[in-house]
């Protein structure tokens, strides 16, 4: 069968699993989402969110872009951001990266990719502020890995500089925000311990906005 047909085979297999689990189980989904994670990641197809993180649906809201960026000026990041943080009232947020990661990879070449380029310079930005660290590695896997956890590092600090995450989590302690990186050859998360209350102290310098 054609693949595109398949996929509407397995939908219809997906749903008499679920309901021979649980014959109210679409009653219970369609009533609403409380879930406890926001995360963002990699649109690459390789990393599920739910699956990777052992979820079910409704208990992980999910942004995916090329190489996992929150650009300070993308609308569409942002209005997830406010709206797991403001309204869903998530307690962690997530920003997942992965080694291996073709947009990564991709800002660390001098090839012209069109419309990706200004994407991909958030990349590049992100090389730069960490350039004397990065320079010093010598192997390029190891340089690209490490660059990897520098994104998801940098993009954490855009999250924190957000005013929904500053005056929520200085009024109820929550969101938390956190740093993974992918591992796609043995498939486990690592966390990178962002130092996330040390992070929020030393950015409110600059990007403190009031409760
Ligand atoms: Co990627």
């Amino acid at each position: 069968m054609e693949r595109y047909k398949q996929v509407f085979e397995n939908n219809k297999a997906w749903v008499g699993q679920k309901l021979s689990h649980d014959p109210e189980y679409f009653v219970k989904l369609a009533a609403g989402q409380s879930p406890d994670f926001l995360y963002i990641g990699c649109a690459d197809s390789r990393i599920p969110a739910n699956e990777i993180m052992g979820l079910e649906p409704g208990e992980v809201f999910v942004h995916r872009n090329i190489a996992n960026l929150v650009v300070n000026t993308d609308l569409n990041a942002h209005s997830v951001i406010e709206y797991a943080v403001e309204h869903l009232r998530v307690k962690h947020v997530i920003v997942c990266g992965h080694y291996g990661c073709g947009g990564v990879n991709a800002a660390m070449t001098s090839q012209d990719l069109g419309l990706l380029n200004p994407w991909l310079r958030e990349i590049r930005d992100v090389y730069r502020l960490h350039r004397k660290e990065l320079d010093a590695i010598e192997d390029a896997t190891a340089r690209a890995k490490r660059l990897v956890e520098l994104n998801v590092q940098e993009q954490c600090i855009h999250v924190i500089k957000t005013a929904c995450v500053q005056k929520r989590y200085l009024k109820e302690g929550y969101p938390i925000v956190h740093g993974w990186v992918f591992d796609l050859h043995d498939g486990l998360l690592k966390d990178l311990d962002i130092p996330f209350e040390g992070i929020l102290a030393n950015i409110r310098e600059i990007y403190r906005l009031e409760v």
